[in-house]
C-alpha cells in the first residue's frame, strides 16, 4: 500500500503476493477474505460492524475482500439479521464499505445469494432454530422460504413453497436488480453463491430438487436455474469486472452431487462468462448418508485442483488454510489461483502481513496503510538498534541515568 511492494521484482515474489489481473481490474495479491455472514444487519442494510469487520481485512493486506452473503431479496435471508441488497437505500450504506476497502488497496467483492428453504431462522448463536409465531412479538416474524421443491431443509422443518415459473422469473429479476445495486454500491467483483445448500444448490441437488419440469430431472434440468442466474448477473455485471461462482464441489460421501457434476456445471458457467470457481463443499443434507468432508488443512483444495485442471478456469482454494507455506505451495503446484481464508483472518486480520514475513518478502510492511507502515518500520528500527541484551542508559532526570540491560526486567534507580 505505502510503496508498491510489487513493482520492482514481481516475478521473484512468492505467487501469493504476485498481483493478478481480473478482467479490467488487478488484485494486489492472491489472498482473499472469504465471504462471512455477520448476522449484524438491519432490514438487510449493513451496520458499523461490517465497516470495521471487513475493513480490518483490507487493512491487513488482503488482495480481495468479500463482505458476506448478501440476499437478493428479503425473503432470501436466513435470519432477520442477514445482509441484503434488495432496497435502493442499501446502496449508499454499502458504498461506504466499498470505498473504505478500495482506499486500502483491496478489491471490494460481494457474494450475492438467496437461502431458499433455509429461511426464517435464528442465527448461529441460537443454533439456527426456526422462527415461530412466538418470535413475531419480538419483531422476528417467521416467513415461508422458497425452494425448488416443497421439501424441508431439515426433517420436520417448515415447508418451503415450491417455486412456480412466476416465482423463478421474479427471483431472476431480483438477482438482476441486486447485481445492478452491487455495481452502484462500488463492488468490483461479484460472486454468485451456488453452494452450501442454499437456493441454487437446492435446484442442483437431486436430494432437494424433485421437479418434473424443465428445472428438474436431468443434470441439465437441475443446472438450468444456476445457469440462468449466471446469465442474468453477467448481463448487468460489466464486461471489465470479474464474476465468480461458489460451488459445493461435493455433498459428501454417499451424496448424489459429486465432482463430475460440478465439472459439468463449471464448464457451462464458463460458457456464460463466469471467470472463476470458488471451491467449497457440503450443505444440502437431507436423508442421504452424507458425511461432512473431514476438516483438515486444505480439505477442499483437491476439488479446486481438479476443477482448475479440467475446465481451465481459475479457482479459489478455501478451507482451513492457515500456513503461508501451505498457501504458497497450493499456488505453486497449480492447485488454485487464489487462496481464501475465513476463520484464519478472523483470528489474525494481519495474516497477509505475517504471511509476507514468513515467505521472506523484502518489505512486508508495504502491504499496510502508510500510517501503519511508518510506525511499524520505526518499531523494527528500534529492535535493530537495541537487540535483546543491549546495555543502555534510561534517563530518570536531567542528570540521572540508570543503566539497564534490556531483557532483565526494568531499569531500577537503586
Ligand atoms: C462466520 C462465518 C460466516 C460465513 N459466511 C459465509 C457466507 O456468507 N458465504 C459463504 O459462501 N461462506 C461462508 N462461510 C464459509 C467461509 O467462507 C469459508 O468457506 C469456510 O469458513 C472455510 O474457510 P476457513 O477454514 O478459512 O474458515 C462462513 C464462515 C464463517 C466462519
Amino acid at each position: 500500500m505505502a510503496d508498491d511492494p510489487m513493482t520492482e521484482t514481481q516475478s521473484d515474489l512468492p505467487l501469493l503476493f504476485q498481483p493478478i489481473p481480473l478482467r479490467g481490474i488487478t488484485a494486489r495479491n492472491r489472498i482473499v477474505s472469504s465471504p462471512m455472514c455477520q448476522y449484524a444487519s438491519d432490514d438487510g442494510g449493513p451496520s458499523e460492524w461490517q465497516l470495521v469487520n471487513f475493513g480490518r481485512f483490507a487493512m491487513g493486506g488482503c488482495g480481495i475482500v468479500f463482505t458476506e452473503e448478501t440476499a437478493v431479496d428479503a425473503r432470501g435471508r436466513k435470519t432477520h439479521e442477514c445482509a441484503g441488497i434488495y432496497h435502493d437505500h442499501h446502496v449508499p450504506a454499502y458504498r461506504r464499505i466499498t470505498d473504505f476497502i478500495r482506499s486500502l488497496g483491496a478489491v471490494p467483492a460481494i457474494q450475492l445469494g438467496h437461502c431458499g428453504r433455509r429461511a426464517s431462522q435464528h442465527g448461529p448463536l441460537k443454533d439456527r432454530a426456526h422462527l415461530t409465531e412466538a418470535d413475531a412479538a419480538a419483531n422476528r416474524k417467521p416467513w415461508q422460504g422458497l425452494s425448488s421443491s416443497a421439501l424441508p431443509a431439515t426433517p420436520g422443518g417448515p415447508l418451503p413453497k415450491a417455486m412456480d415459473l412466476d416465482d423463478i422469473r421474479d427471483c431472476l429479476a431480483a438477482w438482476r436488480l441486486a447485481a445492478q445495486r452491487a455495481l452502484d454500491a462500488g463492488y468490483e467483483l461479484c460472486e454468485i453463491h451456488g453452494a452450501h445448500g442454499y437456493l441454487i444448490h437446492q435446484f442442483l441437488s437431486p436430494l432437494s430438487n424433485l421437479r418434473t419440469d424443465a428445472y428438474g430431472g436431468s443434470l441439465e434440468g437441475r443446472m438450468r436455474f444456476a445457469l440462468e442466474v449466471a446469465e442474468t448477473v453477467r448481463a448487468v455485471w460489466p464486461a471489465d469486472r470479474p464474476l465468480w461462482f461458489r460451488v459445493s464441489a461435493v455433498e459428501g460421501p454417499g451424496g448424489v452431487w459429486g465432482i463430475d457434476e460440478t465439472l459439468a456445471l463449471a464448464r457451462a458457467l464458463k460458457e456464460r462468462g463466469v471467470d472463476a470457481i470458488d471451491c467449497s463443499s457440503g450443505g444440502v443434507g437431507g436423508d442421504g448418508p452424507l458425511l461432512p468432508v473431514p476438516r483438515v488443512p486444505g480439505f477442499q483444495a483437491g476439488y479446486s485442483s481438479e476443477l482448475r485442471r479440467e475446465t481451465g478456469l481459475p479457482t479459489v482454494a478455501v478451507g482451513m488454510i492457515r500456513e503461508a507455506r501451505h498457501a504458497e505451495a497450493l499456488l505453486q503446484e497449480g492447485h488454485a489461483d487464489f487462496i481464501a481464508l475465513a476463520r484464519g483472518l478472523m483470528d489474525d486480520p494481519n495474516w497477509p502481513l505475517h504471511a509476507a514475513r514468513e515467505l521472506g518478502i523484502a518489505d512486508p510492511l508495504a502491504l499496510l496503510h502508510p500510517r501503519e507502515t511508518q510506525r511499524l518500520r520505526q518499531l523494527e528500527q528500534h529492535a535493530r538498534e537495541y537487540p535483546a541484551g543491549s546495555s543502555i542508559g534510561i534517563p530518570f532526570g536531567p542528570a540521572e541515568q540508570v543503566s539497564y540491560s534490556w531483557g532483565e526486567g526494568i531499569a531500577r534507580r537503586r
